[in-house]
């Protein structure tokens, strides 16, 4: 999936500069957070997530582990803040494939999203929990995502329900929307919280919180912030059209249901913090990233992926939101 999904304007010197791709499910809670808690601050919203440091101005991107991943190798002086979600994967199949457990997955069609943390669950997953290597299985990596039925020709929920593939796990809810195209009756879903987990996390560079006037900024926003993730928490009702309503906005991806919204919900954790085992998580996904770069380099230890995690400001935000 690219990196650069639309054409970028470069952003005016406003307040703050937050880029985040909105049609991903965990980038919503930015767009809202700006919406309702951040003005009359001037902020620039970029539906995008550029590679650290290639457009100036950027005060917080927003994205998966895997795009920190991607990016630290040049950029020593990202740094991670927050989480802003933890997202559980799960793989849907189609029972009449004859998948009724996790070791039918054998020789099986399986969509995911290419080279992102989709593939990486799918590969974790068929390597420990089925015992497979990677020529026992077929990732198909062409599909679309679709939000809500109906899901139109080369969208993963409409492959499932051709029989094009035979079990998906891709970004949510599309994976919870296949199992709904192939109905309730056929549908089994796989899950291993303890294996992996996604982390969509905020992350600056170390220059932005040197600058006084920009570490305010973006403690701020991890306060503000902190209320939309309460909101999600709490009354996930009030969130949900919000959520569809940002996906669906400029992007390609349909308007989420409510009951879309109701079933894949209990695969999230919204919610500020640095997770104990972040650096260990990334440790190890980072010897799948490393084995994938074109570039060919080797993984990044797990003191050096710690040392990416700047702790610093989400401390001054709980501070003052213990003092308001
Ligand atoms: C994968 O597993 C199969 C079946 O056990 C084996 O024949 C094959 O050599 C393995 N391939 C690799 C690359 O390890
Ligand atoms: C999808 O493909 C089928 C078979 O090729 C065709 O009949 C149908 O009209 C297509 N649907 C859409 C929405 O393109
Ligand atoms: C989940 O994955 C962990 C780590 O590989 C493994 O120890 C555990 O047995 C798995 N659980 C299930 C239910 O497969
Ligand atoms: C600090 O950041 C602000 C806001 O982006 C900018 O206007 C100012 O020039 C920066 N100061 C320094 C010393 O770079
Ligand atoms: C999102 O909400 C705005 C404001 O209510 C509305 O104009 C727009 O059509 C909605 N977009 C989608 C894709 O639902
Ligand atoms: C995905 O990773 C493979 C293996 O490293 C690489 O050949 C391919 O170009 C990558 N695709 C994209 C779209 O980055």
């Amino acid at each position: 999936m690219s990196r650069l999904t639309q054409f970028l304007l470069l952003p005016n010197a406003t307040a703050l500069t937050i880029a985040a791709v909105s049609s991903i499910i965990e980038a919503t809670p930015l767009v809202v957070t700006l919406q309702d808690h951040y003005e009359p601050n001037p902020y620039t919203y970029i539906n995008s997530l550029p590679v650290v440091g290639s457009i100036p101005n950027v005060d917080l991107y927003a994205g998966s582990e895997v795009h920190v991943l991607d990016d630290a190798p040049a950029h020593p002086d990202l740094r991670i803040l927050s989480t802003v979600v933890e997202f559980a994967y799960q793989i849907v199949a189609d029972k009449r494939k004859g998948i009724l457990q996790p070791s039918d997955l054998r020789g099986k069609r399986i969509g995911v999203v290419g080279n992102v943390t989709s593939e990486y669950f799918g590969y974790r997953f068929l390597r420990e929990v089925v015992g497979l290597n990677s020529s026992e299985y077929t990732f198909v990596r062409n599909g679309a995502l679709c939000y809500a039925l109906p899901c139109g020709n080369g969208t993963y929920p409409a492959m499932l329900a051709s029989g094009e593939v035979d079990a998906l796990t891709v970004f949510e809810p599309t994976t919870t929307v296949g199992g709904m195209a192939i109905g309730d009756e056929n549908a089994i879903y796989f899950r291993n919280d303890t294996l992996y987990r996604k982390l969509n996390v905020l992350y600056t560079t170390k220059d932005r919180l040197e600058n006084a006037t920009s570490r305010a900024e973006i403690v701020g926003f991890l306060r503000a912030l902190g209320k939309t993730q309460e909101m999600f928490t709490k009354e996930p009702e009030k969130a949900w059209p919000r959520v569809a309503n940002i996906t669906a906005t400029g992007s390609t991806v349909n308007v989420a249901t409510e009951e879309v919204m109701r079933r894949f919900w209990p695969l999230t954790k919204w919610g500020r913090g640095l997770p104990a085992d972040m650096a260990d998580l990334m440790a190890e996904e980072d010897k799948w990233v490393a084995m994938r770069d074109p570039r060919g380099r080797t993984p990044m230890s797990r003191e050096t992926i710690q040392g990416l995690v700047d702790d610093g400001p989400l401390r001054e935000a709980l501070a003052l939101d213990a003092q308001a």
